[in-house]
């Protein structure tokens, strides 16, 4: 290996890396070296401009611990973690949309009776979000989890602000035998994704902003299918066709202005009125 040229080193590369064991592992990283290598050459990078590269991420490293990570907002910021999600579920018909889980998932948030009330003492209207968790032939998933988690009035997740309760605005419910759920909370407001890091470097070098349409998240799973991962959106919020990480589809976008009619107000009667009302049922791939 000491005849390394600009016209062989891409091959020479790949062979260095030929022996991994795991097939699937070898096609990733040789596709991964071909291309690097071909951008390198197509843009004609120069040495400062790897070296500010590598200083980014070396940026990114620096503010990544285990209750933030700088990488995954890179990813989403860059559109990859959307694609990944839409290359994912592409063949999933019937199935519907989902979309990116973002960095504020907490696994294990304590279990609540199905119909919970989250809103606790958080200022801001009142939501009921109900409907009915099922498979692709329409047979409901009896017992699915239902994660739930979003920001608070200050647009902050509770991992991002230890002024809130630990667990605020989360929680972890059980569809009921014909797979129907429900749950009220406040409304959230759109926020910004945290703009103090690389991330927000890079979005203002080009012009862009942080902000994410509000919206509440939703991790559906249970036994027989997929993990299914979604977010419901307010379809009239300002930022729903800019949201920063690429996060919207349009079967996520409703109303959360919508009055309750007659029949919802009573099959709700524990719910504190006033409240608006939305209806999202999850259609989930085989798993
Ligand atoms: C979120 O929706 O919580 C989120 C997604 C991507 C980056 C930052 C936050
Ligand atoms: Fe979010």
């Amino acid at each position: 290996m000491r005849n390394i040229s600009y016209d062989n080193i891409t091959e020479t590369v790949i062979r260095a890396y030929s022996g991994a064991e795991n097939a699937r592992t070898k096609e990733i990283v040789t596709l991964l070296i071909q291309r690097l290598h071909d951008f390198v050459r197509e843009v004609e990078l120069k040495p400062q401009e790897w070296e500010a590269a590598i200083g980014l991420l070396t940026r990114a490293a620096a503010t990544t611990d285990d209750e933030r990570n700088e990488f995954i907002l890179l990813s989403d910021l860059l559109g990859v973690s959307g694609l990944v999600d839409l290359a994912d579920g592409r063949h999933d018909e019937g199935a519907s949309m989902t979309t990116l889980m973002g960095p504020f998932y907490v696994p294990g948030t304590p279990e609540l009776p199905n119909g919970a009330d989250l809103t606790g003492d958080n200022a801001g209207d009142r939501i009921v979000v109900y409907g009915q968790v099922r498979k692709t032939d329409n047979t409901p998933i009896s017992g699915a989890k239902i994660e739930v988690w979003q920001n608070g009035p200050n647009g902050l997740y509770a991992v991002q602000d230890p002024g809130q309760p630990e667990h605020n605005l989360r929680g972890t419910l059980c569809a009921d035998e014909n797979g129907n759920y429900m749950f009220a909370t406040a409304k959230p407001i759109s926020y910004q994704v945290p703009e103090d890091g690389v991330g927000g470097e890079l979005v203002r070098a080009f012009g862009r902003h942080c902000w994410r349409p509000a919206h509440i998240h939703v991790m559906v799973t249970a036994d027989g299918s997929k993990r299914h991962i979604s977010q419901i959106f307010d379809i009239n919020d300002p930022y729903i066709d800019e949201d920063s990480v690429f996060g919207v589809r349009s079967d996520l976008a409703v109303p959360y202005d919508q009055e309750p009619s007659d029949e919802e107000l009573s099959r709700f009667p524990n719910i504190q009125q006033p409240f608006n009302i939305t209806n999202v049922d999850f259609v989930l791939a085989d798993g």
